[in-house]
């Protein structure tokens, strides 16, 4: 018999998603195994399962393609976090119906693709006894153990499109351009778009902000004569003393919905300086579309170490970036640790140093900004 292995996509989508699923199938392909795809992430594990073969033939088209073919979910009977710091357990005779699947498919192995959410159920299952192996993805790159996720660099190559354009029309119109990206308790997307494409302002949820200083650094560039400001904002960004905004509680099993800082922020600007203000709101732009290159190159090495990890039979763990290297880590040290932008690191310093206020005080070392 011929061995097989399995293969489930969870939590929201990313690009990167379907050119990890080709590097598996293909890696494991050359080693004489059969890959299997179960669909709409651990779901297609229960009764009756819902999976499909994924042949080696038809892989080649899924390197570009964005999304997954396999289906995701980041809601559902699974769902295994809700807020902030907030582990659900996914109940028990899940995990056993998704195990005795696993079991009565006679497969060898499961590579699991998520973020926290999805790794902390991926977790679960291991601990129920099956053996599995993990691959870090999201486009927030909030996960502590990995250098980087995939899907990350090509949500800030969608940013960075946008702050080109926003800032061409907004140069035309001396006007004040707001971009709400996401990233729900971590700026790096807005933090390294806005480094890269240049934003006036930058507001992340590490750095509360307060209005006065986002609006002061509005009315500076009017006094230099620069009568236009790029304002990128994350969705979890959120005032000195105030909450996330969110735009609903979230379905009863989903993680509540966060945005509508954007528009806030953008009103408030206007409010106080009286300039003409508009808000563009990326949301699942960033998820969709072809990965980049740096991403494409990625997720087929971390599909790659996947299956090396199975061959080596260290179960439990996932592949992890650490320049240059793809190395194991332990599912269980990866979980529950969100990875944040350093308010005082290099990063944070670097945009300063170029002009780019995170609408807060900082230390007296330091100028205002
Ligand atoms: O976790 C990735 C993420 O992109 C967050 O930044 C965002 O809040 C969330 O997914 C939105 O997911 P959805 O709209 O699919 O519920």
């Amino acid at each position: 018999m011929t061995d097989r292995i399995g293969i489930v996509t969870g939590g929201g989508d990313s690009p990167g998603l379907n050119t990890v699923i080709r590097s598996v199938v293909k890696a494991a392909a050359l080693r004489g195994w059969e890959t299997i795809g179960f669909e709409f992430s651990f779901e297609g594990m229960l009764e009756p399962p819902s999976y499909r073969l994924l042949e080696y033939q038809m892989m080649d088209s899924l390197l570009f393609r964005g999304g997954t073919v396999l289906g995701t979910r980041n809601s559902g009977v699974f769902s295994a976090k809700r807020g902030h710091g907030d582990v659900r357990i996914v109940p028990p005779e899940l995990i056993a119906e998704a195990k005795s699947t696993f079991d009565e498919m006679g497969l060898m192995a499961l590579v699991c693709v998520g973020g926290d959410g999805s790794l902390t159920i991926a977790q679960q299952l291991f601990e129920a006894g099956v053996p599995l192996v993990g691959v870090p993805k999201t486009i927030d790159n909030d996960l502590d153990a990995t250098a980087v996720t995939f899907g990350f660099d090509s949500a800030v190559s969608c940013a960075v499109d946008a702050l080109d354009r926003l800032s061409t029309t907004g140069e035309s119109h001396r006007r004040v351009m707001v971009l709400e990206v996401m990233g729900r308790y971590s700026g790096w997307i807005a933090t390294i778009a806005g480094i890269a494409g240049g934003a006036d302002v930058i507001l992340i949820p590490e750095i509360p902000f307060d209005m006065d200083i986002v609006c002061a650094k509005v009315l500076e560039r009017e006094r230099e004569g620069k009568h236009h400001t790029l304002v990128i904002v994350a969705e979890g960004a959120r005032e000195k003393g105030g909450d996330y905004v969110t735009t609903d509680e979230g379905e009863d099993d989903a993680e509540e919905h966060l945005g509508g800082i954007g528009p806030l922020v953008t009103e408030e600007i206007h409010r106080r300086t009286g300039k003409e203000c508009r808000c563009v709101v990326l949301g699942h732009l960033q998820r969709g579309g072809s990965p980049t290159a740096a991403d494409r190159q990625l997720c087929t090495r971390f599909g790659v170490g996947a299956v090396e990890l199975i061959a080596a039979e260290l179960f439990g763990y996932m592949v992890a970036l650490d320049p240059p290297e793809i190395v194991p880590v332990l599912i269980s040290d990866a979980i529950g640790r969100t990875r944040t932008v350093p308010p005082d690191g290099e990063l944070v310093r670097t945009a300063r140093a170029v002009g780019s206020s995170f609408g807060a005080q900082l230390p007296r070392s330091q100028p205002t900004s």
